[in-house]
């Protein structure tokens, strides 16, 4: 797989990322390596990645808890803490060995730890691969707010070893396909097809769907990095799936929701409302459901929680001078930003997700 480059920084896949890793190290002197892995990162993934690396550099371990819920300001202090007791300089260098909460915290702590050290990320969920580790977003959730805190920057490279997939947990590996199934929705119904295809027992098709879909946000982040018009695409059921996922989130006797499961039902949901307001195919709406209905299966998200997950949107990051901005679909790999959506609608959209049952 050949890698993908920009001017600022490159995705390597499979045979070549630690080549490419080793002889960034050689070349840039850096006093000390920082690897920043969750506890399951550092059980499952660290050895090999030790095991993959060249340089005489001394190397620290700072591990953080693993999930969502640590994805916290609280968090980076004690990783900031640490980073300082071990004697971190503007040299050093952190490479974030984990999932999207290690490589969004890993990166907003990287970036702000004395104005900014170097950073890698070397995502190990299937979620991470495709979406979290490319792009730059870093950053942490402000209490059940996901995303609220944190800095673009893209760091200087993306390593995707797939072969980490083989201790990823079958629900994350779920989650992540949500990410990979929206990139064939924004942009692409052939990738949409192949990845709806996907059978989830075989991880044979994987690695080639997993380059696949970093070029298909490679390519729009590369356009619009700061997210002015086009990156809004990749919000495609975040509006609704954030709001869902913040109110399960906040939620105990809710049961905790991935991103992915989260922003399935938001895809459903947009999806349905795209066909209500824009002219989406009603087949393809039919189908996108069925599709997630039988991957994720359904929640219960009942009438009396319609309106505090609605009263959430409006900490939508994409909300601009009051207005809740939705990214629909006219079609299949046609979005369109900046749609305004009513309250009717809304409670339309979680009436057609529970009759879905
Ligand atoms: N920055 C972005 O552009 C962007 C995009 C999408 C999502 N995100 C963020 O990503 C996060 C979700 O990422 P995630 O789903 O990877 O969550 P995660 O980092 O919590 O990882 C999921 C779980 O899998 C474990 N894990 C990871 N790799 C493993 C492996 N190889 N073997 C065994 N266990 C492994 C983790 O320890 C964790 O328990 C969210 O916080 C979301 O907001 C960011
Ligand atoms: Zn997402």
């Amino acid at each position: 797989m050949t890698s993908i480059t920009s001017n600022t920084y490159a995705v390597h896949f499979n045979d070549t990322c630690y080549k490419e890793l080793n002889a960034y190290l050689k070349t840039y002197r850096f006093s000390l390596i920082f690897i920043i892995v969750d506890v399951n990162t550092h059980e499952h993934c660290l050895p090999k990645f030790m095991s993959q690396l060249e340089t005489d550099v001394s190397i620290e371990i700072i591990e953080i808890e693993a999930g969502e819920q640590h994805k916290t300001i609280d968090t980076c202090v004690g990783v900031w803490n640490a980073l300082s007791d071990l004697g971190a300089d503007r040299k050093s260098l952190v490479i974030n060995l984990g999932g999207g909460v290690v490589t969004d915290l890993g990166g907003f702590v990287a970036c702000t730890f004395k104005r900014g050290l170097n950073y890698i990320n070397v995502p190990t969920s299937l979620l991470a691969m495709v979406d979290a580790s490319v792009g730059g977003k870093t950053g942490v959730d402000l209490g059940s707010l996901k995303n609220q805190i944190g800095v673009i920057d893209s760091g200087e490279m993306v390593l995707v070893d797939t072969s980490f997939l083989e201790t990823l947990p079958q629900n994350q590996l779920r989650s992540g396909l949500a990410e990979m199934l929206k990139h064939g929705l924004i942009s692409d119904r052939t990738y949409w097809n192949k990845t709806k295809n996907l059978s989830q027992n075989t991880l044979n098709d994987l690695p080639q769907l997993i380059y696949e879909s970093v070029l298909i946000k490679h390519a729009i982040v590369e356009k619009d990095p700061l997210e002015k018009n086009l990156r809004k695409h990749l919000n495609f059921g975040h509006t609704l799936g954030h709001a869902i996922e913040s109110y399960f989130l906040s939620h105990p006797e809710k049961k905790e929701l991935l991103h992915g499961e989260a922003i399935a039902i938001g895809m459903i949901m947009e999806s349905f409302i795209s066909a209500e307001i824009l002219g989406f195919s009603k087949e393809d709406l039919n189908d996108i459901s069925n599709v997630f209905k039988t991957v994720y299966g359904l929640e219960s998200i009942e009438t009396e929680d319609y309106q505090a997950i609605i009263e959430l949107l409006k900490y939508d990051k994409k909300n601009e001078h009051g207005n809740i901005n939705f990214v629909l679909l006219e079609a299949i790999g046609q979005p369109k930003i900046d749609c305004l959506v009513d309250n009717t609608l809304l409670l339309k959209a979680f009436e057609y997700y529970k009759n879905l049952n």
